[in-house]
């Protein structure tokens, strides 16, 4: 499949075949194909909590608006933005910085104006932290829809959710953001789908301000 086969043959799949699993095989290939996503600065703020086990998908029913798909799918995802994703001493970051150096893209006395940069652009405001992990961690949730379809898979992203109740259900650390949930699986057999959605053309969306 080409790209556009792929934008056009992936849809939000309401109904998920109860009995078909997804291998963790097929599952490791569709998060690491995901996982190309561009990021700032390559800092990849995002993380997935992964429910394949029954009882979790019924703990997460009720606080998803009880929207069949989070039982019916084999796998969902409660999709994380890291807001912390930027700070000197994460992770995420220092691995960065060494892998930077390593491909000698940063010099060691490059250090400070990096982890500047990063604090300058993404730690202004909160709206501007918030924005921060969730832009990034927005690509990457549609790398995810991309990638299931061109394996096969069906999806279906949700934000119809409890964020509070989803947080505290699962112990969610307060550096996250959940921008939404993700159903992964196979459509039921026989499901006819709703035609296509109408989208904005170039010209509703093109727009000038001079
Ligand atoms: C971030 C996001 C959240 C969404 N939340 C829900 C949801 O909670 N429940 C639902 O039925 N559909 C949800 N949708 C699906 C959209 O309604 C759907 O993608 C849109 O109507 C276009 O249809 P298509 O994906 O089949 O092209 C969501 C889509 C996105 C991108």
């Amino acid at each position: 499949m080409n790209f556009k086969d792929i934008s056009e043959k992936r849809r939000a799949i309401n109904f998920f075949d109860a009995e078909k699993d997804i291998t963790e095989d097929l599952l490791g290939q569709m998060i690491e194909t995901a996982a190309k996503a561009p990021s700032s600065f390559n800092l990849q703020p995002w993380n997935l909590i992964v429910l394949r086990d029954k009882a979790a998908k019924e703990k997460l029913l009720p606080l998803a608006w009880n929207q069949p798909k989070v039982v019916e799918a084999p796998v969902v995802f409660i999709v994380l933005a890291d807001k912390g994703g930027w700070q000197e001493g994460h992770a995420t970051v220092e691995k960065n910085w060494q892998e930077m150096l390593k491909a000698g893209s940063m010099q060691p006395a490059q250090r400070d104006w990096f982890l500047n940069a990063a604090k300058t652009l993404y730690n202004w405001s909160p709206e501007a932290n918030l924005a921060f992990a969730a832009k990034n961690t927005g690509f990457f949730a549609m790398s995810l829809m991309y990638a299931a379809t061109s394996l096969g898979l069906a999806s279906h992203p949700m934000d119809g959710f409890d964020h509070e109740g989803v947080r505290k259900a699962f112990n969610i650390p307060d550096n996250f953001w959940v921008p939404l949930l993700l159903a992964v699986g196979y459509p039921k057999p026989g499901l006819t789908l709703q035609p296509a959605k109408w989208r904005k053309t170039k010209e509703e969306i093109v727009v000038s301000f001079s």
